[in-house]
């Protein structure tokens, strides 16, 4: 994946032979991705209508009216080639007028009638549509701010797992381009097709009564129209979806390779990375050529069938007229009618096309919508409250595994456990600290805690109370985080602080920031708590980053602490400088300490030694020094590599640790 590979032709050969071999709604991304893309069927037409139905909800009446005033606009414009019958058989010929129809009986009156007519009807038709059309834009708006924030919405409340996996490029593109589409469909779906419908089904009324057998003739080329239109179909969605999906991997490795840019120049990779960039997008171009070839393939043929349509009307009639069984002005009128009859079919065709790329947007948000987000169908029973809840943290039995990718079986257990058997109880208000190796499980047992998973077996409880059965996000409010990686929004100071509660004052801010010793660099900042921290926080330090994070936690006042790594990377003296602000923090919340200095540690009113998920000694630093197990061994070696300061307890030193994976 990450290699350049093949060129973008060999990679775009594949593509087609694997795309002729696929099955209809088979999704064929390209050689090398196809694996990763589970699911492969796309929906029905009718349930993407149906589909599209629902997701209308409020426009419907707009809708509604808009289909009215297109069936009227049509129906109006449907009358012209009726005064033209009158202008050939009764103005230009001597056809006496049916008797009850209130026209003028002189011909130059009837001329100027007839003028009159044609100019306005279309006129009067175009106003009425106009308006229609205003009120289903303004409708279609609405429709297209709704459709995105659902889909926000949505992807926001997904498991962790599943937003991880949809790469970040993937939802702005699903967002941007998708969500936005599916309006569209409005008039490509609804609004166009019926103003069509409309059409049709009017001048097949008008020609049977007519000439019901020219009508029939007319009618053959409805099948062809049919068979055409089918193979086009299986043609064009299905490599309109297929481009849809490798830009959103374009767009998401764009947005990885610029996050990531620091290691990119690191290790000089720069061109490899536009090589790869490149190579998708000229993959998708030439996937855009081949859809645009279908595409004009049922254009041209369209434009073939109705010339020839017209001429074989114009024989028949022609005959018709001349062995006198037909009026001149009957074969205008129908000559007319038959464009008018091609015309709508035509269109339906063609704009069938833009629809199935629109069909395909919306058939990728449906997927999206479909997801279970993080807690579906769970009723809590009761919600947590913060001046009530006491903070006790119980882990009982707790067996964890990483939850694989959507439709991936059940746990192939054994292999896959994180944390095994995890039995924990944390009295309200008391420290625990996680020692072990990188990858133990430290920051999985806090994952578990703060309910961003929940366990395969066994429970963890608040009070006790079973966490499955506290409304989610009250019980998330009772919780403060620090993470190693601190993440900062694209925001002032301030806001980054204030995130952890609304309606925060300036002064709790600052009060905040001066616990976590972050206000005296910030005060020092161009523009203090209004700086503007650049996309990641690039213009801070990341000791100055954690020291933001630990003020947000400070504001947050949280009956449940986590500190996962928080002051790793802090310098020894900045860690001493906030040691105090720490534990006076600490002080009267139920706090999970992950660290690897020895000063944070050795302080908790337990120490839980974890490796391989699990808990293989427990207790206070001195009990566990006297154990000389794990704990002792860590110590030992620290102590190897600092000689010359034999008393751990008044030594700022480090446990050993790995790096991070
Ligand atoms: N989001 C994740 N998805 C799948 N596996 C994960 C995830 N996070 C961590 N792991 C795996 O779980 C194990 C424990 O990780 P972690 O709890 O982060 O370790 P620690 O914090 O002790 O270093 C590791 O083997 C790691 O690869
Ligand atoms: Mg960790």
């Amino acid at each position: 994946m990450i290699g350049t590979g093949r060129s973008s032709r060999a990679w775009f050969e594949e593509y087609r032979r694997k795309r002729k071999s696929a099955d209809e709604g088979e999704r064929v991304i390209g050689a090398e991705d196809g694996a990763k893309q589970g699911r492969t069927r796309s929906r029905s037409f009718w349930s993407l209508l149906a589909a599209f139905w629902r997701l209308a909800d409020a426009a419907r009446p707009i809708f509604a009216l808009a289909l009215a005033t297109r069936t009227l606009g049509t129906l109006i414009a449907l009358l012209p080639p009726v005064l033209l019958k009158v202008l050939f058989d009764s103005v230009l010929g001597t056809d006496p007028l049916p008797a009850w129809l209130p026209l003028p009986d002189d011909r130059v009156a009837l001329l100027w009638f007839v003028a009159g007519g044609l100019a306005l009807l279309p006129f009067t038709a175009t106003i009425v549509g106009l308006w229609g059309r205003w009120k289903l834009t303004k409708a279609t708006r609405i429709m297209h701010a709704a459709v995105r924030r659902r889909v926000f919405e949505h992807a926001a409340r997904l498991p962790l797992h599943r937003v991880q996996r949809l790469k970040s490029g993937g939802v702005t593109a699903l967002l941007r381009e998708d969500a936005g589409t599916v309006s569209d469909l409005t008039f490509n779906l609804v609004y166009n097709p019926w103003g069509a419908v409309v059409q049709l089904t009017g001048t097949l009324i008008i020609l049977a009564i007519v000439d019901w057998r020219m009508l029939a003739g007319g009618l053959l080329v409805l099948p062809i129209v049919w068979v055409t239109h089918r193979a086009w179909i299986a043609r064009i969605r299905p490599v309109q979806r297929d481009i849809k999906a490798v830009k959103q991997q374009t767009d998401a490795h764009a947005t990885e390779a610029f996050a990531g840019m620091r290691i990119v120049r690191a290790f000089s990779r720069e061109t490899g990375e536009t090589l790869r960039f490149t190579r998708r997008n000229h993959f998708a171009a030439r996937q855009e050529i081949l859809a645009w070839w279908w595409s004009r393939g049922i254009e041209a043929a369209w434009d073939f069938l109705i010339p020839v349509a017209t001429a074989c009307v114009v024989l028949y009639g022609g005959y018709a007229v001349l062995g006198e069984r037909l009026r001149t002005g009957d074969l205008v009128m129908f000559v007319a009618y038959v464009t008018m009859l091609l015309g709508p079919i035509a269109m339906l065709t063609t704009s069938a096309t833009s629809v199935q790329t629109q069909l395909a947007a919306l058939d990728r948000v449906l997927d999206l919508l479909g997801e279970k987000p993080e807690f579906a169908g769970e009723q809590p029973e009761r919600t947590a409250d913060r001046a009530s809840a006491a903070g006790r943290i119980t882990l009982e039995h707790v067996w964890f595994a990483y939850p694989r990718g959507r439709g991936a079986k059940e746990q192939s257990e054994h292999e896959r456990w994180v944390l095994e058997d995890v039995s924990l109880d944390v009295p309200p208000g008391s420290v625990v600290a996680l020692v072990g190796p990188s990858g133990a499980g430290k920051t999985t047992l806090c994952n578990l805690v703060a309910r961003f998973y929940d366990p395969q077996r066994g429970r963890v409880l608040l009070d006790g109370i079973d966490l499955r059965t506290i409304e989610p996000t009250s019980f998330r409010r009772l919780l403060g985080i620090v993470e190693q990686d601190v993440f900062l929004f694209d925001g002032t100071v301030a806001e980054n602080i204030a995130y952890a509660r609304r309606g925060a004052t300036r002064a709790h801010i600052a009060d905040a920031a001066r616990i976590a010793h972050a206000h005296e660099f910030v005060e020092r900042l161009e523009r203090g708590y209004d700086t503007v921290i650049g996309e990641r926080g690039v213009r801070l330090s990341g000791g100055q980053k954690q020291r933001i994070a630990i003020a947000r936690a400070v504001l947050a006042d949280p009956v449940v602490l986590i500190l996962d790594e928080a002051t790793s990377n802090l310098d020894a003296e900045s860690e001493a400088l906030i040691r105090d602000s720490l534990a006076s923090l600490m002080r009267g919340r139920t706090t999970f300490v992950i660290a690897h200095r020895l000063s944070t540690v050795r302080d908790a009113d337990r120490i839980v030694v974890i490796d391989g998920g699990r808990i293989v000694e427990e207790g206070t630093h001195d009990t566990l020094l006297a154990l000389g197990g794990r704990y002792a061994g860590f110590l030992a070696r620290q102590l190897e590599h600092a000689p010359s300061s034999p008393v751990p307890r008044d030594q700022d030193a480090s446990l050993p640790h790995e790096p991070r994976s």
